[in-house]
């Protein structure tokens, strides 16, 4: 039976360090540390303000801004034209060479494909269209009208309405970030790991349904 495959965007669909990648040589031997430090403090943020009913007053765009201020600061870089270089290939971050195709699978199937994104809708479909996903999906939902992020249950009622309020089980639930494939997980989504990095389990209780190494593997979901 079709189904909803609703997809998490940056580190499932996009290389979030494809970014330093192209275009963070001069950060030399640090440019990885300061990629994972970037990745870590924008998702820390979203945590953060979320729980302190702050987050109304920033969105994902924003705090990816102070994310890589805050790394740029911890290891003495101040360039700020390479910020703006970061900050401008953040917007077009590649898609892993998996996502075209498992994506093209769904659609021939009849599954319906949607993102679900902290993103905002700006940064998302700067994203889409640079790889050339547009015609494969047929929803992009951001949390921007919910005002607040992953993991909280609101963002994901939303996401549900935002793609016709299907039951929740209906809808596929595919992220390579382990936290948020909990957060589908306890709103009933049906939830798929995406582990690209090999990380070990965590958040039992909040399982997936199976763990694929990268969307070549959704096949079988
Ligand atoms: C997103 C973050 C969690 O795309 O990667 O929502």
């Amino acid at each position: 039976m079709p189904r909803i495959f609703m997809f998490d965007a940056y580190g499932t669909l996009f290389d979030v360090h494809s970014a330093i990648a192209r275009v963070g040589a001069p950060l030399g031997a640090n440019r990885d540390a300061i990629s994972q430090l970037w990745r870590t403090k924008q998702l820390e943020y979203t945590w953060t303000l979320t729980m302190m009913d702050q987050s109304a007053a920033v969105n994902f765009e924003v705090l990816t801004e102070r994310a890589l201020d805050f790394a740029f600061a911890r290891y003495g870089v101040n360039d700020a034209p390479l910020r703006q270089a970061l900050l401008d290939a953040y917007l077009t971050l590649d898609a892993f060479a998996d996502v075209a195709p498992a994506l093209a699978d769904l659609k021939a199937a009849r599954n319906g494909t949607a993102i679900f994104t902290n993103g905002t809708q700006r940064m998302v479909d700067a994203a889409i269209g640079a790889a050339g996903l547009r015609p494969l999906l047929d929803h992009v939902v951001t949390v921007e009208a919910v005002q607040r992020f992953k993991p909280v249950p609101a963002v994901y009622d939303h996401a549900r309405a935002a793609v016709g309020s299907p039951a929740a089980h209906e809808i596929v639930f595919v992220s390579s970030n382990r936290w948020d494939v909990a957060g589908a997980a306890s709103m009933g989504f049906t939830p798929v790991w995406c582990n690209r990095t090999g990380q070990p389990p965590e958040y039992p209780g909040l399982d997936p349904v199976v763990v694929v190494q990268d969307l070549s593997g959704l096949g079988g979901v």
